[in-house]
């Protein structure tokens, strides 16, 4: 269980040029999804490179609450002993996912076809989330639930008895949903078919098809992604090696951008088109990153990036690029408050109900270090400073969200004064060597107390 009782305030101050290797943790999407596969196969499946963050740590517990065999061999190194789908078992206390979204949205995904009940709660970002939009589609498979107000946590998911498949066009852009369902499709006879107009994360769909399911995805007439899955399949278990994280990635990368001087150096960076949307991004804004060394690392398509500070200018991000970029906003519209001129992100209501609501928190701390912003529901205008340079010298509050306290303290590192933020113990959810990895490329960020 993640607990964020004791805040850590930590401030970042201007630093001189940021110099090495990059190297992050595994990615936190595959690594909730191999230890989940892992548990659905029948027999031993080893994981290397696992991110051993809060947030996936929840996960691995919930997959031993439910009857799996989950051991940590080593640094990053697990095996998870499957139960094969259908073969869990019920837990014996509320599943407690901490700070992660994904981690609930994927285990009530993979608990709805199954006939038991399973109780899940989370920390007090996560108690504040939707959970409709999994229980929504749950409830076509056969499974009920009964959660607080508009189905936050915590809620209680009874899961099918005899589940049916289920066809589902998902409302939002979200992979948690389209897991959620494929995921209970794992357990109900027949094809469960999610559609999406806008194709988000495809890592369920990858790792899928490596465990052995018989899944297809194609193209509607409309432009819509299909993704149809055979229903009860035997999955077979993997070596999975988790490849770095392109989220992670982007505070290094950021920071090398916005620091006079740097050049950093960050192999591994996922160049899955379902993920790579702030690079291409930062590439239009004029950034100097070269993309050395194009490989296939764990089933994605991975290159070394190096990156050399850069004069950057504003942008307009296409709105279809959202969500390949989902969580890189928040470090995105810091890069964007040094840029020359403006940056427009639309399309990015998302942002509202992530582990803060992020357009928010964004708004506020950019303003509070004077920077200039409009903001509406669906959108976050950053007035790049540029020449200007930007002022600093505020306190952000973080709202138990990791990338808003990563975000704000890469903006101290280039700020006229320091920033501080009021908690970065969240940090910890997905980036447990933050401070080490950005002290070693010579980043001035400490700790309060
Ligand atoms: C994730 C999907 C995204 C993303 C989250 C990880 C996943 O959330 O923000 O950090 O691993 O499926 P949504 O599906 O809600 O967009």
């Amino acid at each position: 269980m993640s607990s964020h009782g004791t805040p850590i305030p930590m401030t970042a101050r201007k630093s001189g040029p940021l110099k090495g290797t990059a190297a992050v943790p595994g990615d936190k999407s595959i690594s909730h999804r191999a230890l989940i596969f892992g548990a659905m196969a029948v027999g031993e499946t080893k994981i290397t490179g696992l991110l051993e963050g809060e947030d996936v740590l929840d996960t691995a517990k919930a997959m031993q609450a439910l009857g799996a065999d989950v051991v940590r061999e080593g640094a990053g190194e697990w095996t998870v002993h499957g139960v094969g789908v259908g073969g869990f078992t019920e837990p014996a206390d509320v599943i407690d996912c901490g700070n992660s979204g994904t981690g609930v949205r994927l285990i009530m995904g993979a608990v709805a076809t199954h006939d038991f009940c399973t109780t899940f709660t989370g920390d007090g970002s996560l108690r504040k989330r939707p959970m409709g939009r999994v229980t929504d589609p749950l409830a076509l498979f056969g499974a009920r639930s009964v959660g607080r107000s508009q189905g936050r946590l915590p809620l209680t998911l009874i899961g099918a008895a005899e589940p049916v498949p289920v066809e589902y066009e998902t409302p939002v852009p979200s992979a948690q949903v389209k897991s959620a369902v494929l995921l209970a499709g794992l357990n109900a006879p027949g094809q469960t078919v999610v559609i999406e107009k806008e194709m988000t994360r495809d890592h369920t769909e990858r790792m899928l098809v490596g465990f052995g399911a018989e899944l297809s995805t194609e193209t509607t007439p409309e432009g819509y992604h299909k993704i149809t899955l055979t229903g009860r399949p035997e999955l077979t278990p993997q070596e999975v090696a988790v490849p770095r994280d392109p989220s992670s990635a982007a505070f290094p990368v950021c920071a090398a951008l916005i620091v006079e001087g740097s050049e950093v150096f960050v192999p591994g960076v996922s160049q899955n088109t379902t993920r790579n949307g702030l690079y291409t991004t930062l590439v239009e804004m004029g950034a100097n990153i070269t993309f050395e060394n194009p490989r296939t690392e764990g089933g994605e398509p991975v290159a070394d990036l190096r990156v050399k500070y850069s004069k950057l200018k504003g942008i307009e991000v296409p709105s279809d690029r959202a969500a390949s970029m989902i969580d890189e906003f928040p470090v995105l519209s810091v890069v964007a408050a040094f840029a020359e001129g403006t940056t427009v992100m639309r399309g990015v209501k998302e942002l509202r109900v992530k582990e803060s609501d992020r357009i928010d928190a964004m708004a506020r701390g950019l303003e509070a270090c004077g920077v200039e912003i409009e903001e509406d529901h669906d959108t976050l205008i950053v007035h790049g400073r540029g020449a200007k340079g930007v002022k600093g010298g505020a306190t952000c509050a973080t709202h138990i969200d990791h990338r808003i306290a990563m975000s704000f303290l890469v903006m101290g590192l280039a700020s006229e004064q320091a920033v501080t933020v009021d908690d970065g113990s969240p940090i910890a959810t997905s980036f447990p060597v933050f401070e080490k990895l950005m002290a070693g490329l010579g980043a001035a960020i400490t700790r309060n107390n």
